[in-house]
């Protein structure tokens, strides 16, 4: 895997971090107090405060149904809280309705999920172009930044390609291009090196790390050791609730806590 591209407008000259949108350290996200409980006393949110700045690339840890997913989901505007408060830039965004939520998320998050959530019949090319489409952004133009953002992720040679034609890794890069290519202010990220080998999970931090050093808010959901060498904020999330761990109490439950990877 040859190191990230030096490519397109995710890297070039080094500009100070958040230059191009807004300030870095700028609070971009935030949720206050924010709780969500499912059927069956499932609780994915138990007043849960959290600020995600512009430039900062965050991990939210924590074992398997401690609230990680829920959490990305309604920052995402793809969940409601039953209580509590989301800001987006200084709006509040948690009581939108489905059709002006849908409209922030085309115009300012970007996802990047498990599934990867690429259409099988539309080449790479097309599934990227798809969020541009979203944005009424066509034509040469739309073309362009496509190929700019395939190229960032080291696929411009497989544009042509269906999902079912890629690897795992190859795919997973295709959804961080589509998730990319609108350079969103806020970036949700979901086990995005999960399924990946250790050489292309690599490739994908240094990726989201670039995009937070562009600006965006990142914020990474994960299993994964490798990303606490990469983000700046590690929390750590249990029954709901979030958490500041120290460095060392995360490493020891990420090498051997709990199963930490075995019970995934
Ligand atoms: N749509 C849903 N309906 C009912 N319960 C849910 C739903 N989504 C999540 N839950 C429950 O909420 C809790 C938190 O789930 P969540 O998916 O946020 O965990 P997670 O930290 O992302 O876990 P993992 O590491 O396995 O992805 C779990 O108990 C889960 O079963
Ligand atoms: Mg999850």
């Amino acid at each position: 895997m040859p190191a990230v591209a030096d490519a397109g407008s995710l890297s070039g000259a080094v500009p100070p971090a958040g230059a191009e949108r807004g300030e870095a350290g700028a609070t971009r996200v935030e949720l206050r107090r924010v709780s969500k409980r499912f059927g069956e006393g499932a609780v994915g949110a138990r007043g849960v405060s959290l600020a995600f700045p512009a430039g900062r690339m965050v991990a939210l840890f924590g074992p398997s149904g401690s609230g990680k997913t829920t959490v990305l989901h309604m920052v995402g505007l793809l969940m409601a809280p039953d209580e509590g408060e989301i800001w987006l830039e200084g709006t509040r965004v948690d009581g939108l309705s489905e059709r002006a939520s849908a409209a922030v998320r085309r115009r300012s998050l970007g996802f990047v999920f498990q599934s990867f959530g690429l259409v099988p019949l539309l080449t790479a090319e097309e599934n990227v172009m798809v969020a541009l489409r979203l944005l009424g952004i066509g034509g040469e133009r739309a073309r362009e930044r496509t190929r700019e953002a395939l190229e960032v992720v080291d696929l411009g040679h497989r544009a042509g390609h269906r999902p079912a034609e890629m690897s795992g890794g190859e795919q997973q890069r295709v959804a961080l291009a589509r998730a990319l290519v609108h350079t969103p202010r806020v970036l949700l990220a979901d086990e995005p090196t999960g399924e990946l080998d250790t050489a292309t999970g690599a490739y994908v931090l240094d990726l989201l790390r670039r995009t937070a050093r562009d600006g965006a808010a990142v914020v990474v959901a994960t299993h994964d050791p490798a990303a606490l060498e990469v983000v700046d904020t590690a929390y750590f999330m249990r029954d709901g609730e979030v958490h500041e761990p120290d460095r060392a109490e995360l490493e020891l439950w990420l090498t051997e806590g709990e199963g930490g990877l075995a019970d995934r």
